[in-house]
């Protein structure tokens, strides 16, 4: 189980996996961060099946085709702003991970990467916000039979560091 996950610091948008996902905001249609990025390297199809989305919910998750990506979907799913711990940001960020490697699932697709939502803008501390991760994909991956690959793709140094920590944290369990 603990053999398909993987750590990348890398672009996620290079990522040739079945689905990325995205760190997106309640509306789908775009910001920045990775959320630009990613819209950036699809093209403009993107913008436009969002637009009948009709947004998303935090901790919820929604589907699109890749469009000018090397992957071929990307899930969006919107994680919580940190407001200090006591608004059920944990739940949402847990609920984040496990709807989009369900959606993943449901689709039948193989290999998924994941930014580390809320990190950047939305500003949940890095450690937390990475054990959170791993602890949900690995309970995910140990019920699973259809997903094969989890990435973890970092975009800075201090992430990387902090999702092996993560792992290493996990293993303690
Ligand atoms: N590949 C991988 N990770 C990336 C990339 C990339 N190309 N670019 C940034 N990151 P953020 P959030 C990392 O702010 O905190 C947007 O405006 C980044 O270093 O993208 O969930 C949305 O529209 C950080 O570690 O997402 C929302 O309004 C992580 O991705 C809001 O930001 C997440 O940072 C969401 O905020």
């Amino acid at each position: 189980m603990a053999g398909k996950i993987t750590l990348l610091e890398d672009d996620i948008t290079e990522l040739k996996v079945d689905a990325i996902v995205n760190a997106a905001n309640n509306s789908l249609l775009g910001g920045g961060g990775v959320d630009g990025a990613i819209h950036r390297a699809a093209g403009p199809g993107l913008v436009e099946y969002c637009r009948t989305l009709n947004g998303c919910d935090t901790g919820q998750a929604k589907l699109t085709p890749g469009f000018d990506l090397p992957a071929d979907y990307v899930i969006h799913t919107v994680g919580p702003v940190w407001h200090g711990g006591n608004e059920g940001e944990a739940a949402l960020l847990a609920n984040c991970y496990h709807q989009s490697l369900k959606l993943a699932a449901g689709q039948g697709l193989k290999s998924i990467a994941f930014p580390a939502i809320s990190c950047g803008v939305y500003g949940y501390p890095v450690q937390q916000a990475c054990d959170i991760a791993v602890n949900t994909v690995s309970q995910f991956l140990s019920q699973d039979s259809c997903i094969r690959k989890v990435i973890f793709c970092a975009f800075d140094q201090q992430v990387h560091q902090a999702l092996i920590q993560a792992m290493e944290n996990h293993k303690l369990h």
